[in-house]
């Protein structure tokens, strides 16, 4: 099929790579409590040995994941749709690789290798996809995953599709599910669900408000 999927789908990033772009530098502060993906991606730690490729997808400032999965000796390539974004990773985790990448290039024929990954760190970046396009970025992640490979899931609990909400200053649209439809779609989409962890999150920002956020950690099925 060769796009994936995506030539049923309008692809509309309309605005936010750039309200990214312009809350890079207070994103870290905004949001400084991160025990749910600080576990999560110890997971891939524990899992891999040293010298594994993950993929750090929608990897923000690199803090703190990028970050922790370099540290313990994983090769870590750092994908992001804002170019700020990536600038502000190149600088926290230098000795990672970087692409300024949307998901849906990642799709088949696109510039990572399909197959060329131990594991996947996806934390609250599938989430600013619409709907329709979040099986989609899964497939797209089993495909860059090798056989049995990891996926650390970062998702917020919430029935909503594509639906605009003020975020540090700027409003950017967001997707989620109610966590049985969540594991389902994962599911779907071809992995196993190995275990789940819920955490409330207060974050330090007034106007972005509290939320339930999920981890799914999966395995290639
Ligand atoms: C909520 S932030 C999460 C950042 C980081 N993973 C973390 O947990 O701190 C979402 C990130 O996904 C990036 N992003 C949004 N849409 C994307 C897309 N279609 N493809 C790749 N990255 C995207 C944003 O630029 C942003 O850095």
């Amino acid at each position: 099929m060769g796009t994936g999927g995506y030539e049923h789908v309008d692809r509309d990033r309309a605005g936010q790579a750039e309200a990214f772009d312009a809350i890079g530098d207070r994103y870290d502060e905004a949001f400084p409590h991160k025990e749910g993906q600080l576990a999560a991606g110890g997971w891939l730690t524990a899992s891999l040995p040293a010298g594994s490729r993950v993929l750090d997808l929608g990897c923000g400032t690199g803090l703190p994941t990028a970050r922790d999965l370099s540290a313990a000796g994983l090769q870590v390539t750092c994908v992001d749709l804002s170019a700020h974004m990536l600038e502000l990773a190149g600088r926290n985790v230098p000795q990672a690789r970087f692409l300024r990448a949307d998901v849906a290039d990642l799709a088949a024929d696109g510039p990572l290798p399909h197959g060329g990954f131990a594991a996947v760190a996806a934390f609250f970046t599938l989430l600013m996809l619409p709907r329709p396009e979040i099986p989609l970025a899964l497939r797209t992640v089993r495909d860059l995953l090798e056989p049995g490979g990891l996926l650390a899931l970062g998702m917020v609990e919430a029935d909503v599709d594509d639906a605009p909400i003020p975020f540090l200053g700027h409003t950017i649209r967001v997707s989620g599910y109610l966590r049985d439809e969540l594991r389902h779609v994962v599911v779907d989409a071809g992995f196993e669900v190995i275990k789940e962890e819920s955490y409330t999150y207060a974050p330090a920002s007034t106007d972005v408000p509290p939320e339930e956020q999920l981890f799914l950690y999966c395995r290639r099925a």
